[in-house]
C-alpha cells in the first residue's frame, strides 16, 4: 500500500475476488470434488438411477441453492469469515461459527489423505503403467504403508498449500481457471471412451433410466447429505468466499450457477463410472458398487486394465482428473482454514498460513497413523479406522447440526430480512417469500432428518 494512502481499515487488507466469474468458478471448484466423483455415481447407482438423479436435481435446486444463498450473503454482508460474521451479528451465537470453523479442519487433513493416494495412483500410472496398478492387494498394501502414505500425502498439501501462499488472485483463482475448465474436458473425454466400450449401453441405460420404485425417504434423506457435502454447504467456506465478493455482483445467479456446475460434474461423472463398474462388478447381476475408495482406487483401475493398449493412458488422464477435483477442493478448504486463523488472530495472512499448514500437517500425520502405527483404533466398529470417524464426525454429526443452527440463526433470530436485503443489494430476488419459507421451517426439518438418519445407520 502506498505510505500516503488513507487507513480506514482497522484490520489487515481482505482478499478479493476479480469478479463474478471467479467467485463462481472458485465456489465450483470448492463443490466438485472426490464427492462427485465417487459418491454421486454410486448413490445414483444404488438409488435407481435417473430417479435419484432427478431427487437431486430438485433438491439442489431448491434447497441447496437457498443455503448457499444463505451463506454468501451471510459472509458478504458482515465482510468477515464465519467466526466473526455469527458474532458481530449477535455475539451469543458466536458458538455456531466456531462449530461450522471446526468442521473444515476436521475434513482437510483426511481429504488430503486421500489426495496423497490420488497422488501415489497417478504417479504410479505414470511410472510403471495400469499393469502394476491394477495388482491385486495394490490399494490396501499402499494405504497402510508407514512411508510413503505421508510422503504423498504431504507432496499433496505442499502442492494445495503452495497455491493459497500465492494469494487469492494471484494463486486460487489461476489454479481454478486452469483446473476447473481441463477438469470438465478430461471427464467429457473419458465419458465418451468409457460409453465406446462393448456392453456399455446397458451401464448407461442402468444410470439413466429412472427405477420409480427405488423412491423412498431413504434415497431422499442420502440425496440430501450428499447435496450437503458436495455444495460444501454448513462448513464455513462458502461464507469467507462471500465476504471477497463485491456488493455490485449478483448472488442468485452466482449460487445458481455453483449448484448447476456442481450437478453437471457429478452427472458426467455418473456417465463414465457407472458404466464402467456396471460389467465389472455384475451390477445388473444384483452386484452392488460400493461407495468410495474401493471404487475409485480398485474397481476401476481393473477395468481400465481390461482395456488393453489404452489402459496406462486412461489411467493417467483419470487420476489427472481426480487430482485436480480433490486440488480444488483441498485448496478452499485450506484457504477457510487460513481465514478463520487470520480473522481470528489478525496475524497476517502469511504467518496464518504457516502455522494453518502446520496445524493441518501435524493433524493429518496423525489420522493417517490410523491405517499403520494406531491401525488398532477402531472408532466405528472392527476395520473402521480414524479416517472413517472424521468424516463420520465431519460428515454425518456436526453440518447437519451447523446448517440447523444456521437456519435458525437467520430465520428466527437476526430474521430473513437481512439476508434478503443483501441479496438485493445486487440483484432481483423475487422468490424471497419461498426462500423464507425454506429457511424457517422447511430447511430445519430436513436437517434433523439427516442428522436422525446419520446417527441411527452408523450405529444400529
Ligand atoms: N465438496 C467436496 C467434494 O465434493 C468436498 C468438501 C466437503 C469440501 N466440504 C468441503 C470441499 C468444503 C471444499 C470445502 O468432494
Amino acid at each position: 500500500m502506498a505510505s500516503n494512502a488513507p487507513t480506514h481499515h482497522h484490520h489487515h487488507e481482505r482478499s478479493v475476488w476479480s469478479g463474478k466469474l471467479a467467485f463462481i468458478l472458485a465456489g465450483a471448484a470448492s463443490a466438485v470434488g472426490l464427492g462427485n466423483l465417487w459418491r454421486f455415481p454410486t448413490l445414483a447407482a444404488k438409488y435407481g438411477g435417473g430417479m435419484f438423479i432427478f431427487t437431486y436435481f430438485v433438491l439442489a435446486f431448491t434447497f441447496g441453492i437457498s443455503l448457499l444463498l444463505l451463506e454468501t450473503a451471510l459472509g458478504r454482508h458482515t465482510k468477515l469469515s464465519v467466526i466473526g460474521a455469527f458474532s458481530s451479528l449477535r455475539k451469543r451465537w458466536k458458538f455456531v461459527g466456531v462449530l461450522a470453523a471446526a468442521v473444515p479442519f476436521i475434513i482437510t487433513p483426511y481429504y488430503c489423505i486421500i489426495g496423497g493416494w490420488v497422488t501415489k495412483y497417478l504417479a504410479s500410472y505414470v511410472a510403471q503403467g495400469a499393469d502394476a496398478v491394477a495388482v491385486d492387494g495394490f490399494f490396501t498394501s499402499f494405504i497402510t504403508d508407514p512411508v510413503f502414505t505421508y510422503v504423498f500425502m504431504l507432496i499433496f498439501m505442499l502442492l494445495c498449500l503452495g497455491v493459497v501462499a500465492l494469494g487469492v488472485k494471484n494463486g486460487i483463482e489461476k489454479a481454478n481457471f486452469v483446473m476447473m475448465p481441463l477438469l470438465i474436458v478430461f471427464a467429457v473425454g473419458i465419458a465418451i471412451f468409457v460409453l465406446m466400450q462393448p456392453g456399455a449401453a446397458e451401464g448407461a441405460a442402468y444410470y439413466l433410466i429412472p427405477d420409480f420404485s427405488k423412491f423412498s425417504p431413504e434415497l431422499v434423506i442420502n440425496a440430501l447429505g450428499q447435496m450437503f457435502y458436495s455444495l460444501s454447504l454448513a462448513m464455513g467456506i462458502m461464507v469467507t468466499y462471500g465476504s471477497y465478493l463485491d456488493k455490485k455482483e449478483s448472488l442468485t445467479q452466482s449460487v445458481a450457477s455453483i449448484a448447476g456446475f456442481d450437478l453437471l460434474v457429478s452427472f458426467i461423472s455418473g456417465l463414465m463410472i457407472v458404466p464402467a463398474a456396471f460389467l465389472a462388478l455384475g451390477l445388473a447381476e444384483g452386484g452392488t458398487m460400493s461407495a468410495g475408495p474401493s471404487l475409485m482406487f480398485v474397481t476401476l483401475p481393473a477395468v481400465f486394465n481390461g482395456m488393453g493398449g489404452a489402459a496406462t493412458f486412461v489411467g493417467i488422464v483419470f487420476f489427472v482428473l481426480v487430482l485436480f477435483a480433490a486440488m480444488t477442493s483441498a485448496i478452499s478448504l485450506i484457504e477457510a482454514c487460513t481465514s478463520i486463523v487470520q480473522d481470528g488472530t489478525h496475524w497476517s495472512r502469511k504467518k496464518s498460513l504457516i502455522v494453518t499448514g502446520i496445524v493441518l500437517i501435524v493433524a493429518g500425520c496423525f489420522i493417517n497413523a490410523g491405517y499403520n502405527a494406531l491401525i488398532w483404533i477402531e472408532p466405528l466398529g472392527p476395520g473402521t479406522q480414524l479416517l472413517d470417524f472424521f468424516d463420520f464426525l465431519s460428515n454425518s454429526v456436526m453440518m447437519p447440526i451447523v446448517a440447523l443452527l444456521t437456519c435458525v440463526f437467520v430465520g428466527w433470530v437476526i430474521k430473513p430480512k437481512v439476508i434478503i436485503d443483501e441479496v438485493r443489494a445486487s440483484a432481483k430476488f423475487s422468490l424471497a417469500g419461498a426462500w423464507t419459507v425454506m429457511i424457517k421451517y422447511i430447511a430445519p426439518i430436513l436437517v434433523v432428518a439427516i442428522l436422525v438418519w446419520n446417527v441411527i445407520t452408523q450405529f444400529a
